[in-house]
């Protein structure tokens, strides 16, 4: 996909030899921390810019008890009023070509997608330039974390926190940016098997007029009981359905969802209550390069019997192909693996992301 493949952004052409990364057991790597070496931190106040970011070694923060990011940011039960505040994230990955450049994918969408959260949360954000330059010195500075071709990504975590001391329910007069980072491998302990996901039917991850659209951290957290309660139970991950209808597909807790039916690529309308994914954009695009029609619409949760294939897409996750969806008592089952559409698309992404094509 020439569109998609045009938005990466190669931040390093230089000579690459096994003696530049860092002595780990790159096989064998999972998403997990894996602490490197530099973090990236700039401030602003009092809504001004941003100004003097800086690398340091990774480490500690210094934060004030009453930072608003520690009172406000993830105070989650009653999400539609209470998580006005302060704090959101972002991923997205570099990976290693064969000739040594570090290529980035898309950071652009990133920066853009942290500018909107931000002002969703009434905070201030550093412009889309700021935002790649510091994405682009973390990926440099930890160079020898980023895994050798094929073995998987650095994964940057960008965050951007109210940082000010605040007791009333306000905007913090202080706002920090952070950037990390850590090589990964595969999301789920799956690796590139297929998933097997139950849908989630006593909680929500979302409300229409909420924050679900937007990156911010008080998203996740709210969502690890019902995670943890199906992983126990042998599943992979949990499908949200709209808290409205209790009916129509919203998303997995770590990622999009979409459907296949024929050449029909199917995946929920984005509405306020769904994350924009980057995956997603990108999957759609790719998706219509490659002659499938794609739909994005509400999905009822009975359209699940009749799909052909399922799977997921995110950064983190990349393209999860789903084997099968629990809902109630009935489990369905979908085609995976050679000769699939999502097999398809996860090579196309797969190779513009790490630089083949
Ligand atoms: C990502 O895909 O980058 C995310 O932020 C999801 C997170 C649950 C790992």
């Amino acid at each position: 996909s020439q569109a998609v493949s045009s938005l990466q952004q190669v931040c390093e052409p230089s000579a690459y030899s096994d003696d530049d990364c860092a002595d780990m057991d790159w096989d064998n790597l999972r998403f997990g921390l894996v602490p490197t070496d530099y973090m990236y931190s700039m401030k602003c106040s009092d809504y001004r810019e941003f100004e003097q970011g800086q690398l340091s070694r990774y480490g500690k923060i210094e934060l004030s008890p009453s930072a608003g990011v520690l009172n406000y940011g993830q105070a989650s039960c009653c999400h539609m009023y209470l998580f006005m505040f302060e704090g959101l994230f972002e991923g997205l990955k570099a990976y290693r070509k064969e000739n040594g450049q570090l290529i980035l994918f898309r950071p652009d969408q990133n920066a853009i997608r942290m500018d909107i959260g931000a002002k969703r949360m009434c905070m201030p954000c550093p412009s889309i330039d700021q935002f790649i330059d510091a994405v682009k010195q973390i990926a440099l500075a930890n160079k020898r974390w980023v895994p050798p071709p094929g073995k998987g990504s650095l994964y940057i975590r960008p965050l951007l926190m109210g940082s000010g001391a605040i007791l009333g329910l306000a905007p913090a007069p202080e706002y920090t940016f952070l950037v990390f980072a850590s090589p990964v491998g595969n999301y789920f302990k799956e690796g590139l098997a297929p998933l097997n996901l139950y849908v989630e039917e006593e909680f929500h991850r979302a409300t229409p007029g909420g924050a679900g659209g937007v990156k911010t951290i008080s998203n996740y957290a709210p969502v690890l009981k019902a995670l943890g309660r199906a992983k126990n139970r042998g599943f992979s991950d949990v499908l949200y359905l709209d808290s409205v209808n209790k009916r129509n597909l919203e998303e997995v807790s770590s990622c999009n969802i979409l459907i296949v039916k024929g050449n029909v690529i199917s995946t929920p309308a984005t509405n306020g209550t769904i994350l924009e994914g980057i995956t997603r954009k990108s999957i759609i695009e790719i998706a219509r390069d490659c002659g499938f029609q794609v739909e994005e619409r509400a999905i009822p949760v009975d359209e699940l019997v009749d799909a052909d294939e399922v799977f997921s897409t995110g950064t983190a996750v990349v393209i999860a192909p789903v084997g099968s969806i629990t809902y109630g008592d009935k489990r369905t089952e979908y085609k995976t693996g050679a000769g699939s559409v999502c097999g398809e698309l996860h090579s196309t992404l797969v190779g513009i992301q790490r630089g083949h094509n």
